[in-house]
């Protein structure tokens, strides 16, 4: 359930009209509802209440300030995959004992940056990262807390591009030689042993790989206390799927938590999560405008204002978001179109033979489902300024982050004294 609802066929966010958004900011841009976000965190945080998980939003769905400062207000940690992601948890007042730092490629700068703040814990992914963190937290003098990222080799049923679980997977360490490394951290200066942790796959829509993969590594766990180490917390890490409105019908947060108490009854652990897109997903969508309506041959394109640089979902993984008009016009005839970007590549694609009411130029369009992975995976390309974010929250709206101006688009740029 989301807060962008239609009032006498005009869409809004909350109490605000989208319309009075874009007079204001101009298209495309970014708008995200605080109710839907907060709904969602309550949801699932309510899934859990008798187990009280440490729930890290996975910072990587969206890292803008508001967004995490809505989170933190509720009392979410963080997942980080970077020092910058870091840096901006602590920025918006997520506390270092709630963050849990993931990722294959660690580099000794981060994990002294990490250290220095005293996260709570590494989910370490190899032998060489163990080493080198026991190393930058001895010499720092500090201990690293930390779980190995067990890779389960379980299939999520998840589009390639986001399937993390599998053996030929970068993330994590095999199963098999999860024992052997975890003896050897124990011995290693600077370490704490202190867990275990798993992420299989993001957007799955399907209960039973998490099932085993769950499953697998609660056997780790009991295995791991026989072997003497003291097992404290247990990330199960992110992925639960959202509808995009392509018919999909993920699992909800109480029966996702089914499986979860079932699989870890009395184990005794500390649970955390690291959800991003069921967090934030649809509590954003990306209005924009439409520039031209070109009738060639074969097709229709409506052409609009923001691009695969804006959100890069379709264009990367094929990824399905509903579009849908900003006012409704039920007049107007509908077609089969294909809605494409300014960017200059073919691939620049949000949508091929989509059944739309046919827009007219200057009408705006709203792709639903934007919050996660959209301002996040942005970028310039074409010299494209980031555009505007906004946050919605009941009659208020307030800019997160500005629509980038030309002058910052370049201001990093230095020029050789021999130009
Ligand atoms: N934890 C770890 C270790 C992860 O790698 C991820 C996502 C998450 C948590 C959060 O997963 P979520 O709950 O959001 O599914 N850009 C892609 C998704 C990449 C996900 C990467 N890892 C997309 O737009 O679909």
């Amino acid at each position: 359930m989301d807060h962008f609802t239609y009032k006498n066929s005009a869409l809004f966010a909350e109490e605000v009209a989208i319309t009075e958004i874009a007079k204001a900011v101009g298209t495309p841009f970014y708008c995200y509802s605080t109710a839907t976000l907060v709904r969602h965190f309550r949801v699932f945080k309510e899934a859990f209440a008798d187990l009280n998980p440490l729930i890290c939003y996975a910072v990587k769905a969206n890292s803008t300030l508001g967004i995490l400062k809505t989170l933190a207000n509720e009392g979410s940690g963080a997942d980080v995959v970077s020092a910058g992601e870091i840096h901006a948890s602590l920025a918006a007042g997520i506390m270092p004992e709630k963050i849990v730092f993931s990722g294959v490629g660690k580099t000794h700068d981060e994990m002294v940056y990490a250290l220095s703040k005293d996260i709570f814990q590494f989910n370490v992914e190899s032998e060489s990262e163990l080493l080198l963190l026991s190393d930058a937290a001895h010499t720092l003098n500090k201990i690293a807390s930390i779980a190995l990222r067990v890779n389960p080799d379980i299939a999520p049923d998840t589009h390639a591009k986001i399937s993390t679980g599998q053996k030929e997977s970068k993330f994590g360490v095999p199963i098999k030689d999860a024992i052997a490394l975890y003896a050897k951290a124990a011995k290693l200066p600077g370490i704490k042993v202190q867990g275990v942790s798993v992420h299989i796959g993001s957007q799955l829509t399907n209960l039973a790989p998490f099932a085993s993969a769950f499953t697998r590594i609660v056997k780790l766990v009991k295995e791991l206390r026989k072997n003497g180490h003291e097992i404290t917390t247990l990330d199960l890490g992110g992925g639960l799927g959202i509808p995009y409105g392509n018919q999909e019908a993920p699992p909800l947060p109480v029966a996702y938590a089914e499986i979860v108490k079932s699989a870890t009854k009395g184990i005794n652990c500390q649970l955390i999560f690291e959800p991003g897109r069921l967090l934030v997903g649809n509590a954003g969508i990306l209005v924009t405008k439409v520039i031209y309506v070109k009738h060639s041959d074969e097709r229709i394109f409506v052409i609009v204002d923001a691009g695969m640089n804006d959100l890069v979902r379709p264009a990367l993984y094929d990824a399905y978001h509903d579009i849908i008009p900003v006012h409704v016009n039920p007049d107007a005839p509908t077609e089969l179109v294909d809605i494409v970007g300014p960017v200059c590549e073919t691939g620049d694609i949000f949508a091929t033979g989509r059944l739309l009411k046919l827009p007219k130029e200057g009408d705006l369009l709203a792709f639903r489902t934007a919050g996660a992975y959209g301002a996040s995976m942005a970028s310039t390309y074409n010299a494209r300024p980031l555009i505007a974010e906004i946050m919605v929250n009941g009659s208020n709206y307030a800019t997160l982050r500005h629509r980038q101006t030309y002058d910052e688009l370049i201001h990093r740029d230095k020029l050789p004294d021999w130009l």
